[in-house]
């Protein structure tokens, strides 16, 4: 089978996804699969990397290299899959299902899935609803939350609906409050905010990822526990075991530079310490969020759970398309649950083409 890589991609999540698709090429077996990696510039173009099996393995970072020749994405038309015109070698090639490892907007917010669709070519993970639904802060709480999901109190801004820190607070009924943009990942963007001059500076810096903006309420002294999800072929669904981010040296919350600058930014604990009956609760949870919001094949739901407060479990988040570096708890927490990476990504293609 001959698979598509896709990766880098215009979202501030390029260099993670970077990373998690050279994680993903060592996990793809060399003689099962014809590897064509697909950079995606910063500019949107889509660039071919390597026409071999694979270049870049062993790679801390899957980079898309200097002049390399720029293809298209074509219908497939009956019976075939996908065709990809090399404008400088003019080659075809067939795709018989794609990886998009992307992260946030223009790649796990349903933009190229709708693509892929088009072109009629099976691909990993959710569809465009269940990643549009997925991506969408706002859209993914309210449908949690109509379903009977708990999530943390949220109000939802845009430019022209903002409020101030004052009216903020009250509505949330607390002074502590974290402001996100609502399509991003990798905690781009988001603050803490316990000031209206804290909650001003917040606001400005969601807003310069998208036009609508959450304000929640901050669980704290919350524990963040997550879940990975898997559907097989047959279209079963389970959970993994659940691991927890333990927040390290002085970053406060789990922000980006927590999460890939400073190496010792987090820990990963797994499996995390709970007692039967919550994991068992949270993995019931983690299930039902990842069919509430339509999503398909995998996702990684992401939980807070109060120590103090007995009713304080939180849907925080889901991630449709999580990180898959080599430090990533989605591919870790499956791991300890006895799938090593080559085999989950065996279900996950064996899912896209099923
Ligand atoms: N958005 C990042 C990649 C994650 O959820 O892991
Ligand atoms: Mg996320």
């Amino acid at each position: 089978k001959t698979i598509g890589l896709l990766f880098g991609g215009r979202s501030a999540e390029h260099e993670v996804s970077k990373l998690s698709a050279a994680n993903v090429l060592r996990a793809l077996d060399p003689d099962r699969y014809d590897i064509v990696p697909i950079g995606i510039g910063r500019d949107g173009r889509w660039l071919l990397c390597d026409s071999g099996n694979g270049g870049g393995r062993g790679a801390q970072s899957l980079e898309i290299p200097d002049g390399a020749p720029q293809v298209t994405l074509l219908p497939g038309g009956a019976g075939e899959t996908i065709v990809l015109n090399g404008s400088a070698a003019s080659r075809s090639l067939r795709l018989d299902a794609v990886v998009p490892v992307l992260h946030g907007p223009n790649g796990e917010d349903g933009t190229v899935q709708g693509f892929l669709e088009l072109a009629n070519v099976p691909y990993v993970g959710s569809g465009v609803m269940g990643s549009a639904a997925g991506m969408d802060k706002d859209i993914a709480k309210r449908l949690l939350r109509d379903s009977g999901l708990p999530v943390v109190p949220f109000l939802t801004l845009t430019l022209r609906t903002r409020i101030d820190y004052r009216s903020a607070a009250d509505a949330l009924g607390t002074p502590d409050l974290f402001v996100k943009p609502a399509n991003m990942g990798s905690s781009v963007g988001v603050s803490r905010a316990s000031s209206a001059e804290e909650f001003d500076k917040a606001c400005e810096r969601a807003f310069r990822y998208d036009r609508k903006v959450l304000v929640e309420r901050s669980v704290t002294g919350a524990r963040e526990i997550e879940c990975s999800v898997l559907e097989d072929a047959a279209g079963e669904v389970r959970a993994s075991p659940l691991g927890e981010i333990v927040p390290a040296g002085n970053h406060g919350f789990y922000s980006y530079d927590a999460k890939y600058i400073d190496a010792d930014g987090a820990l990963l604990r797994i499996p995390a310490d709970l007692s039967p009956t919550q994991a068992r609760r949270i993995q019931e949870l983690a299930v039902e969020t990842f069919k509430v919001l339509a999503c398909e094949a995998l996702a990684r739901v992401d939980f807070f759970l109060d120590p103090k407060n007995d009713d304080g479990l939180f849907v925080n988040e889901v991630n449709t398309l999580p990180g898959f570096t080599a430090i990533s708890m989605y591919p870790k927490l499956w791991e300890a649950g006895g799938l090593p990476q080559n085999e989950l990504m065996e279900v996950l293609i064996g899912h896209a083409i099923a």
